[in-house]
């Protein structure tokens, strides 16, 4: 994480003391030591303390040469804001309306794989953090507890995330979706950018590979087809979406949008919204930066469905940029990894806290006192 203000290893003295393994993340010692991380670079530096190398690398990392990563963050910091002053900002309203759902503020929190690599507890604990913060999570395909689990323990909305919707999986996507709308999935998002993973260096040097004993209930590891040892994902079309429009009646997202071209199928295809994502910087290298492309988009999309972004969001600052930009609100993925890691469900309530907190600043130091106030004339 690039974002400016990271504690030094030095001024992390209650975390760093711990040995990895004695205190669990969420103890009330660590608790305490949560106090400590101001910002979200705090997070990382505090998490990798107490995750395993591998695990790590597995988070951390990017593709190849990591060019996109290093671009997610750089564009947002390139943006410089242009504020107005002597306006009333003693009230602040950062809510948003998404699909019916009313969201306190516009981040939430992106389908991350394997949450129990650094949590025993994995998604379960990390719905609990959601719930505290009320957040909407998404829950991954490579979950590793089942979302009924997951649902119990939140009362905030959950999302679903699909990779596969190969036309010899249609019946077990059918049965899963009409599951998952039972069990209250607010929302589904299907990932397009990742048919292949990626040229993942870091991962491979660091032998990654997922532990024979995690449950990954929605990712049946015996049957998926392997390219260089890594998992394929697509050998689906834009049929495969229709076909997926066709069967429920959930808001439809397609996430992993950057070509305006796909955006203008992904609409007419059916879908409810789109994320302009990069995937982290994991999948394909020198991708632009999500920020940079969101613009595009936006004009393509003309106001026909919400636009959210992904990619590198570490301050509440970048948050104004993207909603100043078009979206209607924005995703972290790698930040609340390092939340969980570093505190469990008070680590994942934590980062999502100081992120809206920061938000609710930018808004009050450029003179906006809500979304709507929030217009391209904000950056500068
Ligand atoms: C460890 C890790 C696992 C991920 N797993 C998934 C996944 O299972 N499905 C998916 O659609 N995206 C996945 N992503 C991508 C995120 O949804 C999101 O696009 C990305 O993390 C946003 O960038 P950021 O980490 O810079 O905030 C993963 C990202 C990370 C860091």
């Amino acid at each position: 994480m690039s974002a400016g203000g990271a504690l030094g290893a030095s001024l992390l003295p209650a975390l760093v003391a711990q040995e990895k393994s004695s205190v669990p993340p969420s103890s009330p010692k660590n608790i305490e030591a949560l106090s400590e991380l101001v910002c979200l670079a705090d997070f990382e530096a505090a998490a990798r303390e107490r995750m395993s190398v591998t695990a790590y690398e597995y988070i951390a990392s990017g593709a190849a040469d990591e060019i996109t990563i290093r671009w997610n963050r750089e564009a947002f910091d390139k943006l410089a804001l242009r504020p107005r002053v002597l306006v009333d900002v003693e009230r602040i309203d950062t809510s948003v309306e998404l699909f019916g759902q009313k969201l306190d503020f516009p981040i939430l929190l992106a389908p991350t794989a394997l949450h129990r690599l650094v949590h025993p507890e994995g998604e379960v604990e990390t719905a609990r953090g959601a719930g505290v913060a009320k957040a909407t999570f998404v829950v991954s395909s490579f979950s590793t507890r089942r979302f009924e689990d997951i649902a119990h323990a939140t009362s905030e909305p959950l999302w679903f995330q699909l990779y596969d919707l190969a036309k010899d999986r249609h019946g077990l996507v059918r049965d899963l979706v009409q599951e998952l709308k039972g069990l209250g999935c607010r929302a589904l998002c299907v990932t397009v950018d990742a048919p292949v993973v990626g040229a993942r260096n870091r991962q491979a040097r660091a032998h990654f590979r997922i532990p024979d004993d995690f449950d990954t209930p929605y990712y049946d590891r015996k049957k998926a087809k392997l390219y260089a040892g890594l998992p394929v994902m697509g050998s689906f079309t834009w049929d495969d979406i229709a076909w997926l429009r066709s069967t429920t009646d959930l808001p439809l997202l397609l996430k992993g949008i950057l070509n305006p071209e796909d955006a203008d199928l992904a609409i007419r295809s059916g879908v409810n919204g789109l994320i302009v994502s990069n995937h982290g910087g994991r999948c394909l290298d020198t991708l632009p930066a999500t920020i940079s492309v969101l613009p595009q988009i936006i004009e393509r999309v003309a106001r026909r469905v919400p636009v959210l972004v992904d990619g590198g969001v570490r301050r509440g600052t970048d948050v104004m940029k993207a909603v100043a930009l078009g979206a209607k609100a924005v995703l972290i993925g790698r930040p609340y990894l390092y939340g969980l890691a570093a505190g469990g469900a008070s680590g994942v309530s934590k980062v999502v806290e100081v992120l809206r907190n920061e938000f609710t600043m930018a808004m009050a130091l450029t003179g906006r006192r809500s979304l709507a106030e929030i217009d391209r004339s904000v950056v500068w």
